[in-house]
């Protein structure tokens, strides 16, 4: 493999294949918005710190262009079958935290079992055909492939974390599902787009130093009548309970508020959102969020009381929610 310093180029390359991007952008809702996207794609990229990122850039580079035979986006496991292995490339791509994949023979056993919320998710879900989606913090792209099955217009996702991009190109490479990930953050995005008939954010909204600012950007960012599915970490308890962890959460040091289902669902309706509903709450278990040799050593076992009573700081265990909410129409 190259050294960092062989291959300078990584950054401009990426950049490049974005400009391919949006030069193929022919969607009325979203086009008007590419010269914005285009520059802040181009400065983030341009101004980040590159890490690890072009050695995992020349794993991506280095992928041989195997035959595909069978793509299943609707299995548990997003499939790819066909001759050949890219077993090395993906062990280098490590850790895969979203998942699983079968790929070319290869079973990623990734830290979570994505399928499990996958499968609480699509009884609530209309159709996405023709759908305009943005997935906010989308990681490696897993839900964004279970979704292409559907054949939505537009699917995109945010997630400013570079190595899983390029786990994603890596899948996606052979799976072609017209999905495309852009390396920024949800604040990078223009404050009202309207452009979205369907949001997700999930996993993010305990992240967020302003959950309710959250909401209210996701709302611009939904056409009128468009649809926020939201999944978060809840916690037991009334209408004006929350947790604000005094220091780390399950060992996260960035999670900053966990309400109660009653207290999310004011929040969704305080942000102006309409015909709010929660359609799921599941504690998370370690059958859904483990340790596996592709990911890292430690996981939700680690995390949590030996009794699984509480999370090693002394607060609940996680539990997850997902809740719906409408963007009204215009006024
Ligand atoms: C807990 S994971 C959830 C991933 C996935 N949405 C899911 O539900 O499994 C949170 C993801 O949000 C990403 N993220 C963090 N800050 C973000 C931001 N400001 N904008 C968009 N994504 C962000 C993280 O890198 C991470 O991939």
């Amino acid at each position: 493999m190259k050294t960092k310093a062989e291959i300078p180029d990584a950054t401009d390359a990426l950049i490049a294949y974005f400009d391919d991007f949006w030069e193929g952008v022919d969607d009325k809702k979203l086009s008007p918005f590419v010269p914005e996207l285009e520059d802040v794609v181009r400065n983030i990229l341009a101004a980040r710190k590159q890490g690890d990122f072009p050695k995992w850039f020349e794993v991506l580079r280095s992928l041989p262009d195997l035959q595909v035979s069978e793509v299943h986006l609707d299995h548990d496991a997003i499939t790819i079958k066909g001759e050949g292995e890219i077993y090395d490339e993906l062990r280098a791509m490590r850790p895969w935290r979203k998942g699983p994949f079968s790929l070319f023979g290869t079973q990623i056993k990734s830290e979570w079992r994505c399928s499990m919320k996958w499968d609480r998710l699509i009884p609530h879900l209309p159709t996405l055909q023709n759908k305009r989606i943005l997935d906010i913090g989308c990681g490696n792209g897993y839900y964004l492939m279970r979704m292409a099955a559907q054949k939505p217009k537009v699917l995109l996702g945010v997630e400013p974390v570079l190595l899983f991009l390029m786990q994603f190109l890596a899948v996606e490479k052979f799976a072609k599902t017209n999905a495309h990930i852009l390396p920024i953050g949800v604040d990078d995005l223009p404050d009202e787009m309207n452009t979205f008939d369907l949001v997700f954010s999930m996993g993010v909204l305990y992240h967020r130093r302003d959950p309710i600012g959250h909401l209210v950007h996701i709302k611009k960012l939904l056409t009128y009548g468009g649809l926020l599915v939201l999944e978060t970490l809840i916690i037991d308890g009334e209408v004006n309970e929350c947790l604000i962890p005094e220091d780390r959460y399950a060992q996260m040091r960035n999670v900053w508020f966990l309400p109660s289902v009653k207290m999310m669902l004011v929040m969704l309706k305080r942000a102006g959102f309409k015909k709010v509903e929660c359609v799921s709450v599941e504690v998370t278990t370690l059958d859904e969020q483990r340790a596996t040799d592709w990911t890292f050593t430690q996981s939700l076992s680690d995390y949590l009381t030996p009794d699984g009573s509480k999370t090693v700081e002394g607060h609940p265990p996680p539990k997850r929610a997902i809740f719906k909410a409408f963007r009204g129409p215009k006024m």
